[in-house]
């Protein structure tokens, strides 16, 4: 197929084109960031800038393609002013969306996040209702970034009642690579007293980059979201011991697939996707949240 990757010089957008070249696409990358104007590397995916804000920018890249992977995005509310990480998220989505429909491409996987229910960048406290946390789960966003991605996904519900567009929403976990492993969950590793808002969840960027792929791949009707997420929890722990060690007694744990279950479930994305995550933080740290050495791959040095 063809498949156009927005946000591609992002780190799920750039893992994501790997993969799917892998997979045998032909992959179109796009950005707002310029392009480099030289003879492209062996094997290096066509690159195209568009500020997808802009409609016209949208048409333009969106023609042609078989599949849209939109993983464009501010991808968090804290360094931008609110209006800006909402507009650039919202209507990047929504125009991107809109040339897809008009243009007749059948799948449209758009990168949505773990964040929706009102997890990581709430002004108020929030916790969730129970966890594993999974699709079922409220929605309950509070903060420009997570009501973006939010609507994105009513965007894909309202895309599909007026038109034959086949849509997924996938809701990555906080994304690790091995340039970033060590600093984002060392500290978990070592201590499982330093709490994250997702209670111990993450996805490796090359697993969310398979998922990715298959969502591209599948042919699901309608519009389905899916939580991404590795199977483990950083560090590896009982989650139920950890969730009534940190939490209390007053949230309620939903049955487990294994005794070291992440916050976030992805049943769903096994069942429905044939999600088959390989990856865990075990194979970038060791025991002490300290880089193993010889690891290397895309995000490297
Ligand atoms: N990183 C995470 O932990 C995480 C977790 C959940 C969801 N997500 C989502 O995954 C997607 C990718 O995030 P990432 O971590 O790769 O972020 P990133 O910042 O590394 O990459 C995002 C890319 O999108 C591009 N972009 C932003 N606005 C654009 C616009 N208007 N037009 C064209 N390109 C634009 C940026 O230039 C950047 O290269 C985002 O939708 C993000 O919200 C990320």
């Amino acid at each position: 197929m063809r498949v156009l990757v927005t946000g591609a010089r992002g780190k799920v957008g750039r893992a994501t084109v790997a993969a799917l070249q892998e997979a045998g696409h032909d992959v179109r990358a796009t950005d707002v960031m310029p392009p480099t104007f030289e003879r492209p590397g062996q094997n290096e995916a066509d690159y195209f800038q568009a500020d997808l804000t802009d409609a016209g920018d949208a048409f333009a890249v969106v023609r042609g393609a078989e599949a849209v992977v939109h993983a464009a995005a501010i991808p968090e509310p804290t360094r931008n002013p609110p209006h800006v990480v909402f507009h650039n998220n919202l209507m990047a989505t929504f125009n991107t969306l809109e040339a897809a429909i008009r243009f007749g491409v059948p799948r449209f996987v758009n990168i949505s996040s773990e964040t929706v229910p009102g997890f990581f960048f709430p002004e108020r406290e929030f916790l969730p209702d129970y966890v594993p946390v999974d699709e079922e789960h409220p929605i309950q966003p509070q903060d420009p970034y997570a009501t973006s991605k939010h609507f994105g996904e009513q965007l894909m519900d309202a895309a599909i009642r007026r038109s034959d567009i086949r849509c997924i929403s996938i809701r990555p976990c906080w994304v690790q690579h091995e340039g970033n492993y060590e600093n984002n969950l060392g500290p978990q590793v070592r201590d499982a007293s330093v709490l994250s808002p997702n209670f111990w969840s993450y996805i490796d960027v090359y697993d969310l980059a398979d998922a990715i792929v298959l969502a591209a791949e599948s042919d699901l009707s309608g519009h389905e979201v899916f939580y991404i997420a590795s199977p483990d929890n950083v560090g590896s722990r009982p989650f139920e011991e950890i969730v009534r060690e940190y939490y209390g007694n007053d949230i309620e744990i939903k049955p487990l697939d294994r005794e070291d279950a992440s916050g976030i479930s992805c049943a769903k994305a096994m069942r429905m996707l044939g999600y088959a995550p390989k990856r865990s933080w075990k194979d970038y740290l060791d025991e002490t949240g300290r880089l193993n050495p010889g690891v290397t791959g895309l995000f490297s040095g």
